[in-house]
Formats: structure tokens, sequence, C-alpha cells
């Protein structure tokens, strides 16, 4: 794919990863591929924002290579040390040695740790600007959105704001911009991406937001390190920023469970069962069968969390209480939920599942359910009621 031209000399020089299906090792499923987007601004000075993950340095330089030769960049802004935007620097610097690079403090020290060699590099801070002749980027210092190192750079005369990894989305494409892609994806992307990446961090999203809104700077297009970017509506995914930041929720409930030998799952679907009834909107997950980037998603926008497990020996099924263990360090706020599960000879699970829940900060609006090995009759209307009241509590 060749070079896109963003506006008048600024350009994308990214790459399109089509079949990179697991992300940060295997925690996020990226089953629609990634792109890992560089942008090159030609002015007096040339300036390159970001670079590749190492495997496609080589597509990078070629793409540079149509626009300018490599050894006319003058500076090399890293908004990011993560590999998969610093990975080709090494290999940029061959061809354009007296390059300067432009990064925080942390990005510099962690650039070292990746790489091992000294290179001209100038620490920036929040508003330190540099001038490329006609054009100026502003950097704007964002620890924790999401790395220690994080940094956005402004394009101040097109008004591009350069956020690296935030509103970005694990989606490879052959377009670029947002007014040519199915909205419904990219926003299921995009939000899949905030729930998975940027989470646990969503105190720091809004303050980061407000700061950028109190700068009075205008954005009229934001090009994010991966994923399509937004020029038609740079304010729709802010605005999307802000509500997942909030823990905005809908009456939505997720249902996830493990079982054994069946009982657990037809408490499960009872449970969803009376939920339906109740006209609230829920999504049953089998966690054995499911992937979790794709559940965290549903649970973004969610404001019911059940969770079931069978009990073996004494205790929650060991692939949910790794799940429990990551949502827990999403920090998922103002949630309710409730636990269930069957067990055999005795139970544990129902009460260890609500400890994580209570651990988690949500909170518990009934008590657990648990059911001896195979729920009777009466005892599946006890889990049809307990999601018919837990629905109500909706309303
Ligand atoms: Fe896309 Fe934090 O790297």
């Amino acid at each position: 794919m060749s070079v896109v031209e963003l506006k008048d000399k600024i350009y994308w020089v990214g790459v399109i990863d089509w079949n990179i299906r697991n992300f940060h090792g295997q925690t996020y499923k990226t089953k629609r591929g990634t792109t890992y987007n560089s942008y090159l601004i030609l002015d007096e000075k040339v300036a390159l924002i970001d670079t590749v993950y190492t495997p496609f340095s080589e597509e990078m330089i070629q793409k540079i290579t149509k626009i300018v030769p490599p050894e006319k960049i003058d500076y090399i802004v890293m908004n990011h040390v993560e590999v998969d935007h610093s990975g080709s620097l090494p290999e940029i610097l061959k061809l354009c040695p007296k390059a300067k690079v432009f990064g925080t403090l942390k990005c510099k020290e962690g650039l070292y740790k990746n790489y091992y060699f000294n290179m001209d590099f100038q620490v920036v801070k929040t508003l330190d600007k540099l001038n490329l002749g006609r054009k100026t980027l502003t950097f704007i210092e964002a620890p924790m959105l999401h790395w220690p190192d994080s940094m956005f750079s402004y394009l101040v005369e097109d008004e591009i704001l350069f956020p690296n990894d935030a509103f970005g989305q694990h989606y490879a494409t052959s377009q670029r911009f947002d007014d040519e892609v199915d909205q419904a994806v990219l926003m299921e992307e995009a939000s899949k991406y905030y729930a998975n990446i940027l989470w646990p961090f969503s105190g720091l999203v809004l303050k980061k937001i407000q700061e950028i809104q109190n700068m009075k700077i205008n954005i009229s297009m934001i090009a994010p390190s991966h994923g399509i970017i937004w020029r038609k509506e740079p304010q729709k995914i802010l605005n999307a920023y802000t509500s997942w930041a909030k823990n905005e929720t809908k009456q939505k409930i997720v249902v996830v469970y493990e079982t054994m030998w069946g009982a657990t799952e037809i408490m499960a679907k009872k449970i969803v069962e009376g939920i339906i009834d109740c006209g609230i909107e829920v999504k049953l997950f089998d966690i054995t069968k499911s992937d979790v980037t794709d559940i965290v998603k549903e649970m973004l926008d969610a404001k019911g969390y059940v969770i079931g497990s069978s009990t073996h020996d004494n205790d929650i099924l060991p692939t949910i209480t790794g799940f429990l263990e990551f949502l827990k360090g999403l920090k998922p706020k103002n949630r309710i939920g409730f636990a269930f599960g069957s067990y055999g000879w005795s139970g544990g699970a129902t009460k260890n599942i609500e400890n994580i829940l209570k651990e988690t900060g949500i909170e518990l609006v009934q008590q657990g359910l648990s059911i001896k090995f195979f729920p009777d009759e009466t005892e599946q209307k006890l889990c049809y009621d307990s999601g018919v009241n837990f629905a109500k509590s909706f309303v």
C-alpha cells in the first residue's frame, strides 16, 4: 500500500499488520489485525512521528523513500517507547544518523534499555515546542496513557493531534480514515481497545481530555498510532473516551461462567432467561469457549456482572479465576453483580467469586446462588428468579 497524504505535506508512512492475532503476548486477541501508524511531515525541517514494529522496518523505510530520501529526516518524535512504535528506530537512524530524537525522559531511558545505543535525544515536556519552519509541533506529556513514557504531539497549524496509543484501534483495513469505514465496526474496535488497554487509567484519561480542552486548541484530526485516523469526526472518539472514562454504563448485563459437567451452565442459562424476560439486554459467555478480549469489551458499557463457577477443590475453576484477576486489574467502577455456581460435596466457588468481586469494587446487590449437583425444577426456578431480581435492580 502506498503512502497517504493526511493534509498538505503530512503523510501516513505506517504499515498494515493484517495477520497479527495476539497482541501484548496473549492478552489481546486482534482478530482484525492492526496497523502501526507512522507520520512524516515535510517542512523546512523533515520530521518523522513514531516508527513501526520491528519486522516492518523495511516497508516503512520504502514508504518514506517515496516521499523524501530518509537521510533528509531532521527530527524523529518518539511519542512512546513500546516496540510496536519504536522497533524501527534503530534501522531508520542508520539512514539519518544526524537526526535528533524527541520524547519524554522515561522514553529516553526506555529506548536505551530496549536498544542499547546512545542517540542524540532531546527530552521534552508539556508545552515544549519544535519549530519545523512553517509548522510547529507542541508536546503534551501523557503518562500512563498507557505507559509512563507516553506523550501526545500536536501539529499547531494543521490542528492534528498525534496521541500515539490513545484513541487507536487494532483494526487492519485498506482505508485510513473514519469516513471510509463501517462506523459500527470502527467503534467496536475502538471500544475493545479502550476496555483492554486504557480502562484502568480512566481517571487519567478524563484529566488529559480536560487538560487538552483547557489548552483551547482546535483538533481537526486525531491521528493515532493504531488503526483509523479520525478526520471527519474527531469529537466522536473524544466523546466516547469521556463516556468510557467516566464508567458510564447502560442497562446491560454480562454473564460469564465456567462449568465442569454442565450444572453451572444450566444455572447460567436460567439466570439469563429471567433477565431476558425482564427486557434487559444480556450477553452470556462460557469463559472456556470465548475470547476474553471480546468479553471485556462487552463489560465496558454493562452495568451488571454475573459470574458463575462450579466448585473445584473448594474453590473457583481456574480459567474463570484468571479472568476475574484480569477484570480486577481493569478497575471497573459503578457496577453491580452477583455470583452463582454448582457444587458436589461442598461449596466454595460462589463465596470466593463474591470475595473477588468485592475486591474489584463491584457492589453485590443480591446473595450468591449455590446449588448442589444439577438444579432440579425448583432450583432452576430459583436461578430464573435470581435473573429476574437482578434485572429488576436496574429499574
Ligand atoms: Fe501500541 Fe503501547 O504500544
